[in-house]
């Protein structure tokens, strides 16, 4: 049967995965999105964050508890109704070599080009579009080669959004992005997070700040777990990720601001 979708509740009770049976991913995960929230998952590269996306997704089954989306199990509903319901924005998004009309439009093919330059003003890549000589109809290259990072995340943005999901799934490009692409994409983000529950994979600190709940996972368990200011104060993990982020931080602007200055030069 189909999943009904009302709110988009998500829930992880106890997941236990794994790849291949010999090595477990994930070692008893449980964790809620209420419905129209947010929720955060950070932590070392190779934790199970992607993994988790993956599992919601049900690109594989796991081995124990459930994944339950509105009270029901995602393993007794059809796939295609399952992914009907979730937007997800990858790490790295696929673009076909077509224009940029067409991929967006791929988020909902019977959409109108109303609405399609609607998603991508939200998405902030509708100006970016209309000032290319070809505007919606500039061809992208293979795997999107003729676009930055950030545009091809906002791409991706604006196809998902156009999808309309109940519930979003971002999982942010690792990446650099140059900070002021990296500001529009987290404005753009928060915009339109406002009305889904959304799960999000963040590399970059000042993204989780306003989120409901972070989860800090390591070697595929839960490490910390708390809103900002309880992990914070709590001066654990995340806190000494925090102070990590913000020493990067400051080392690149004075990198880009340097760049300028060469430039100008
Ligand atoms: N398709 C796969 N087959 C086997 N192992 C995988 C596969 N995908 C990821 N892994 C392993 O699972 C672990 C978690 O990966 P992932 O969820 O991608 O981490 P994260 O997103 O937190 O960086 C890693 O050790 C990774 O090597
Ligand atoms: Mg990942």
């Amino acid at each position: 049967k189909d999943l009904v979708v009302e709110k988009g509740a998500v829930r992880f009770e106890n997941v236990r995965f794994g790849y291949s049976t010999d090595r477990g991913i994930l070692k008893g995960i449980s964790f809620d999105v209420p419905a129209g929230k947010t929720v955060a998952l950070v932590g070392p590269s190779g934790a199970g964050k992607s993994t988790i996306s993956r599992l919601l997704f049900r690109f594989y089954d796991i081995d124990d508890g459930g994944i339950l989306i509105d009270r029901q199990d995602i393993r007794s509903v059809t796939q295609a109704s399952l992914r009907r319901a979730i937007g997800i924005v990858p790490q790295d998004t696929v673009l076909f070599n077509d224009t940029i009309y067409y991929n967006i439009a791929y988020g909902r093919p019977d959409a109108s080009t109303a609405e399609i330059e609607e998603a991508a003003r939200l998405a902030r890549i509708h100006d970016f579009i209309v000032s290319l000589p070809d505007g919606y109809e500039s061809t992208v290259g293979e795997r999107g080669l003729k676009l930055s990072g950030g545009e091809k995340q906002r791409v991706a943005i604006a196809r998902t959004l156009l999808k309309q999901p109940k519930i979003f799934l971002f999982d942010e490009a690792t990446s650099a992005l140059d900070s002021q692409t990296e500001k529009a994409i987290q404005n753009s983000l928060s915009e339109v997070s406002e009305n889904y529950t959304t799960l999000v994979i963040a590399h970059r600190l000042s993204t989780v700040v306003d989120a409901h709940e972070i989860i800090v996972l390591r070697e595929g368990e839960i490490a910390e777990r708390g809103n900002h200011d309880s992990l914070f104060s709590q001066d654990g993990i995340y806190a000494a990720m925090w102070r990590q982020q913000m020493r990067d931080e400051s080392v690149t602007e004075r990198d880009e601001s340097l760049s300028v200055v060469k430039a100008n030069a």
